[in-house]
């Protein structure tokens, strides 16, 4: 009895946690730069224009938003004394109730700011929590998102629940005589993790099955990757004709969503929208929101839309590369194809546009880059055709014998191929496996040794 009421109750704390913030909370963005130490060339601006948009992305009314050069890290509240007390002066001016720092704080650091401002505080890590909060729709994406909170706040049950601090005589029913409260809250967002993770293995497993039953009536599958606000879901509707929604929010997506398209050569396909990207999204919440992106480790083609008019479109192209990367999803060497849509050539200057639309340029990059307007639908139909061309070369089945006795060769061939059919006659396996270009110059290669 006690222990569900203390579970009820500790279920109600984390989830009120998760919970979005209330719309139109009146929010300053201050965004912390040490120029120099980052080891980018992300410039400070870029950065707290993320930032803003980020907040906003939760309908927070962000009325005041600085660059607050550090020049060296103050350790009890990282910003130094100066800007600590003129963001204290516009906190005061502007009444606003909520500081977004866009970095890291302990939660020492973030206590002492609240003190200081008497307004909450959030860092970079909250922030994104609150987002994917916000906008988790599915069962597993909640559970995700749950988790990741939990997780975040067992490292900050000192500054949150410190009026909870007291020792606990009684009956000892909960731990012994003496354990604190805050180890109790720790346990029991312990237990609270454990049996997420139990329900989210059982969700993943219904995924398994879906995606089973899709290979199995083997329609390919395209993944739409992209930073955040490159503008998948407009192009995800361009392609499907559906009317998701798109707007001029980041994240306007967490958990993908799936249309199946007809080709211009006839083929359907099944076309997923992901979650965008972020910069320095930390590695804890990559790995929380793993299992969201599962479409993508399974597609058959990914499509990196990127803002070709966002002036760190590079460096967001590398990060996004990167986080492909850590999930095993993209590899330059191992055949699974990625394009990249250059979005947004609308907004670019006509001379600029012209140029990206008429290179004579050939070579790997070339073919693998489509300009188009997720807006306006130019080079929609092109990155179409590509995307049929992508495909069919990468379902192209060959029949192939390999010696059962081979198992390593035959787990590649289920790993990097589509396996269409198998019969085993003596000592051989026959299988009608489709490889795309790449696998199959591996496969030749493994061959020939
Ligand atoms: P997240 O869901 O946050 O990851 O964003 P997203 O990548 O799905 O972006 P979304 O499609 O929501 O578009 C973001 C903004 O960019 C919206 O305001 C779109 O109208 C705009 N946008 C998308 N495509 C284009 C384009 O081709 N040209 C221009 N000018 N704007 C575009």
């Amino acid at each position: 009895m006690i222990e569900d009421f203390e579970q009820d109750e500790q279920h109600k704390r984390t989830r009120k946690a998760v919970e979005t913030v209330r719309p139109a909370t009146v929010a300053a963005v201050v965004c912390p730069f040490v120029s120099g130490s980052r080891g980018d060339s992300r410039d400070s601006e870029a950065k707290l224009g993320e930032a803003v948009g980020l907040a906003r992305a939760i309908d927070l009314d962000v009325r005041v938003a600085q660059v607050a050069p550090l020049r060296r890290v103050t350790p009890a509240t990282l910003l130094g004394k100066g800007v600590v007390e003129r963001i204290k002066a516009a906190v005061e001016e502007q009444g606003i109730g909520l500081v977004v720092v866009d970095d890291r704080l302990t939660p020492v650091q973030q206590r002492n700011l609240e003190k200081a401002w008497q307004a909450k505080v959030i860092d970079r890590t909250g922030l994104i929590l609150e987002i994917f909060g916000a906008r988790a729709r599915t069962h597993e994406g909640r559970l995700q998102v749950e988790l990741a909170a939990l997780d975040y706040q067992r490292g900050r049950l000192v500054r949150s629940w410190t009026h909870l601090e007291r020792q606990r005589g009684g009956f000892g029913f909960l731990g012994g005589p003496g354990e604190s409260q805050i180890e109790i809250d720790r346990r029991l967002i312990g237990e609270r993790i454990v049996r997420i993770k139990r329900d989210l293995e059982g969700v993943r497993k219904t995924r398994a099955v879906n995606r089973a039953g899709r290979k199995k009536a083997r329609l390919p599958t395209v993944a739409l990757v992209g930073y955040t606000n490159a503008g998948k879901s407009t192009l995800f509707n361009r392609l499907s004709g559906a009317g998701v929604m798109a707007k001029d929010l980041l994240f306007a997506t967490l958990d993908p969503t799936m249309r199946s398209i007809r080709l211009p050569n006839g083929k359907d396909c099944v076309i997923s929208d992901t979650v965008g990207f972020v910069s320095d999204l930390p590695t804890h919440l990559v790995a929380a929101f793993r299992a969201t992106l599962e479409e993508v480790i399974e597609a058959d083609l990914i499509v990196h839309v990127r803002d070709i008019s966002h002036p760190e479109s590079e460096q967001q192209r590398a990060d996004v590369e990167e986080v492909l990367r850590d999930l095993g999803a993209f590899d330059e060497g191992a055949g699974r194809p990625l394009i990249e849509a250059l979005n947004k050539v609308d907004a670019l200057a006509p001379e600029v546009r012209w140029t990206l639309e008429n290179r004579t340029a050939t070579g790997a990059e070339r073919a693998r880059q489509y300009p188009v307007s997720a807006l306006t639908g130019d080079g929609v139909d092109q990155l179409l055709e590509a995307i049929a061309a992508f495909l069919s070369a990468a379902g192209e089945a060959r029949e192939v014998s390999v010696p059962l006795s081979d198992g390593a060769t035959l787990a590649w061939l289920y790993r990097h191929g589509e396996v269409r059919s198998r019969r085993d006659e003596g000592e051989t396996a026959w299988l009608t496996v489709a490889l795309d270009d790449a696998a199959a110059a591996q496969f030749a290669r493994r061959q020939a040794r």
